[in-house]
């Protein structure tokens, strides 16, 4: 396997760092793109003129006609979601003939998403916040050895009788305990028949097909969902998504060695959001934090809910670098910045009395960290015809070297608006190689 041309792309932040954009534009260079982890709870937008796609579980490679697009082993894939998702996509004129799923990735059904509500609903003021599209009960079932996945969608016998397994249980512990009516056997049958006809034709080994692509020197891109600080393990958990979203869970959520990919990139905004519940400590709840989510259009791409926003964290960037391996930094959305007298940026924690550098593990901590700002100046210039550096106002270059400085890591991509077109490369980085330059 070589992997000289392969690439992680993950959120360094809490989701919503503008990955689908990052991806969509570098999948011009790639040869394959493939998701290999989280489900629909995924939102990637892609803006390219006046078109506008927003997809869930289809890799933002897909708007590029000449990419295979993977959807990985590690994912938790809607049959339903993703019918539609196709749909919408031919209808749009986007051809899906180069789609392909592992047969290993699970299903979330129906009753995942009843629990994912209901469980919410039962939390109250401790609840996470889910996109309540079923992923943590479809994960959950994962590790219970009780679920389906989409190998047995295609074939009807065998999908019958894994159905028939669990759903007994199923019912059962909809009824006792979430005090739902349960699913009729032959009725989930039916509703799922359309998706097993459709989706069967794409199931393929896609280990194989991503082992081959890299023997053959193909270029592949590997596409983050979610972010670092939402990563099952070592995000702010609870508050967190049932996946492993860090650079490494690239490599066995799509039937890997962690040797498939040279090169990670982090995609950070040039401020932070967050949606759903759980400690933030650069938040800004007041005017500040409005005036970023009208000028940033700080809205779900999945639910629509209006994000939590504040400044650029660097303790997180840090702390993200790390457990993904970051090689380099994209950094989207420096345009919503024009305009502001000030920018902030925390460089590091004040915690109960003392100052901390580190992101803390203990999430009892962290809700009590205060964060300790480094100010710097603003710049009033629309910056979204900028295509490279020079183009960009002193002060915006400024917050970006010190950026770059405090987390570590070079910066290699820079956006500066929502379209395709609205991005700078630096030349000289591995992205300037890999864009052809
Ligand atoms: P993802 O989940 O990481 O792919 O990010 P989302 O698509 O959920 O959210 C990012 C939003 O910001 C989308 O609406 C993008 O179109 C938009 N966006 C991405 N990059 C930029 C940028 O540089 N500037 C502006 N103004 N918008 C951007
Ligand atoms: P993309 O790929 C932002 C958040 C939810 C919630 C927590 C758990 O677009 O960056 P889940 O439904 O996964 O069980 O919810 O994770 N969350 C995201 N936040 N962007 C996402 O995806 C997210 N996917 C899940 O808001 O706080
Ligand atoms: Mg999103």
């Amino acid at each position: 396997m070589k992997n000289n041309d392969s690439l992680v792309i993950v959120g360094a932040q809490w989701g919503d760092e503008g990955k689908g954009k990052v991806i969509d534009f570098l999948a011009a260079g790639a040869d394959v793109v493939a998701r290999f982890q989280g489900g629909d709870n995924a939102g990637h937008t892609v803006v390219y003129g006046a078109n506008i796609f927003k997809l869930h579980h289809i890799p933002s490679g897909i708007l590029n006609p000449r990419c295979t697009s993977l959807l990985g082993s590690g994912m938790v894939i809607n049959p339903l979601v993703l019918l539609d998702e196709l749909a919408e996509l031919e209808k749009r004129g986007i051809s899906t003939a180069n789609l392909r799923i592992s047969g290993k990735a699970h299903l979330i059904m129906a009753y995942h998403q009843v629990y994912d509500r209901a469980n919410e609903e039962m939390l109250g003021e401790n609840k996470i916040g889910t996109t309540g599209r079923g992923i943590g009960p479809a994960y959950a079932d994962k590790a219970l050895r009780r679920g389906l996945r989409v190998i047995d969608m295609t074939d009807s016998r065998v999908f019958r009788e894994r159905l028939a397994q669990v759903l007994p249980l199923q019912n059962r512990l909809l009824k006792d305990a979430y005090g739902h009516e349960g699913y009729e056997f032959n009725r989930l049958v039916e509703i799922y028949r359309p998706a097993c006809n459709k989706l069967s034709p794409m199931v393929t080994d896609t280990s194989r097909l991503l082992s081959e692509s890299l023997s053959e020197g193909k270029k592949v891109l590997f596409e983050g969902a979610q972010g670092a600080l939402l990563d099952i393990d070592h995000g702010t958990y609870p508050f967190v998504t049932s996946s492993s979203t860090v650079a490494a869970a690239a490599g066995s959520g799509s039937g890997l060695g962690p040797q498939c990919a040279s090169r990670v990139l982090g995609v950070l905004k040039a401020y932070t959001t967050r949606v759903g519940e759980g400690p933030f400590p650069s938040e800004e709840k007041g005017e500040a934090g409005d005036l970023l989510r009208a000028q940033g259009s700080e809205f779900g791409t999945t639910t629509g809910r209006p994000r939590r926003c504040g400044w650029f964290d660097a303790v997180i960037a840090r702390y993200a670098a790390r457990i993904n391996g970051l090689t380099g930094l994209a950094i989207t959305k420096l345009d919503v910045l024009s305009g502001l007298e000030t920018i902030n940026m925390a460089v590091a924690y004040q915690c109960s009395g003392s100052t901390i550098k580190e992101f803390p593990s203990s999430i009892a901590e962290l809700q009590k960290c205060e964060p300790a700002y480094e100010i710097f100046p603003g710049w009033h210039e629309d910056i979204s015809r900028a295509r490279t550096m020079d183009d960009l106002p002193q002060a915006a270059r400024q917050y970006l070297e010190a950026m770059e400085e405090t987390v570590g890591v070079p910066i290699e991509l820079i956006s500066v608006g929502p379209d395709r077109t609205q991005t700078i490369i630096r030349p000289q980085t591995y992205l300037a190689g890999w864009c052809g330059d």
